[in-house]
């Protein structure tokens, strides 16, 4: 737990890395290496034909499987697509929301977020809502103003006691895939901006909400950007292709 009572949870994306074939493999050797016992809880985000794997694999232990991306409706004339249900209905719990690189290349906007965060709760899948500006935003001075309309946008239609029920990723974009982590104590601020914002609505809401850091994440930066007071966890992207990395890294946020 974080001081506050925040259980940390660290999870690995894998992005578009990742086969069915190895996946179990993967999932066995994380779960030899990590301390199952719940004190942090881990997640692995896996690419969408990798899901049913994963979730056989995680089987029987408190790994939670999660999806990066879904649908907003339950079902419809939306080619391509996967919906929430169909994620709950083979075991999933959890989706990433609003990745900035699905906001990149896939055209992904605030609005739709607005609509897929209910939807994931409603389904029972824990939503991870992306947020974060990018270089420019960031040297113009406009790091508030971006995480304000994103979170502001995005949790809109959450009711107010679902809110805590969210979890808010914060991933600066300049330090996605870059090896350029945030300092801590700016990640910090930044985290305590969103958390506030939470607050503006309901402020028992943003003491329970949990808030992780994302973006150049590894076994060595891990633990001292996980000590700041408004770190409840870390979305690791590279490093979370290797187990033991992902493992290290969940071993930081006990505390
Ligand atoms: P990296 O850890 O590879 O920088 O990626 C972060 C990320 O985008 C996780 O969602």
């Amino acid at each position: 737990m974080t001081p506050d009572g925040r259980r940390p949870l660290v999870a690995g994306n894998w992005k578009m890395h990742g086969r069915v074939g190895t996946t179990s493999a993967y999932v066995q050797r994380l779960l030899e290496l990590l301390d199952d016992d719940g004190t942090v809880e881990t997640a692995v985000c896996v690419p969408f034909t990798a899901l049913a794997a994963a979730v056989e694999a995680a089987r029987g232990s408190r790994l939670l499987v999660a999806a990066q991306n879904m649908h907003q409706e339950d079902d419809g004339a939306y080619t391509g697509e996967i919906s929430s249900a169909m994620l709950a209905e083979i075991g999933v719990r959890g989706v990433v929301l609003g990745h900035s690189e699905r906001r990149l290349h896939a055209g992904e906007t605030d609005r739709a977020l607005a609509d897929k965060v209910p939807a994931a709760l409603t389904a029972g899948l824990l939503p991870i809502l992306c947020v974060g500006e990018s270089e420019e935003e960031r040297d113009a001075g406009e790091t508030q103003r971006r995480l304000r309309y994103q979170v502001q946008e995005a949790l809109e239609k959450v009711p107010t006691e679902r809110l805590a029920g969210v979890v808010v990723a914060y991933e600066p974009i300049w330090a996605i895939g870059t090896g350029q982590v945030a300092a801590p104590e700016d990640a910090d601020e930044a985290m305590a901006f969103i958390r506030a914002l939470v607050g503006d609505r309901s402020k028992e809401a943003a003491g329970r909400l949990r808030v992780l850091y994302g973006g150049s994440v590894k076994p060595e930066n891990a633990a001292e950007i996980l000590a700041q007071p408004n770190v409840d966890g870390a979305l690791v992207g590279g490093a979370s292709l290797d187990p033991a990395s992902l493992a290290e890294i969940a071993r930081a946020a006990r505390r």
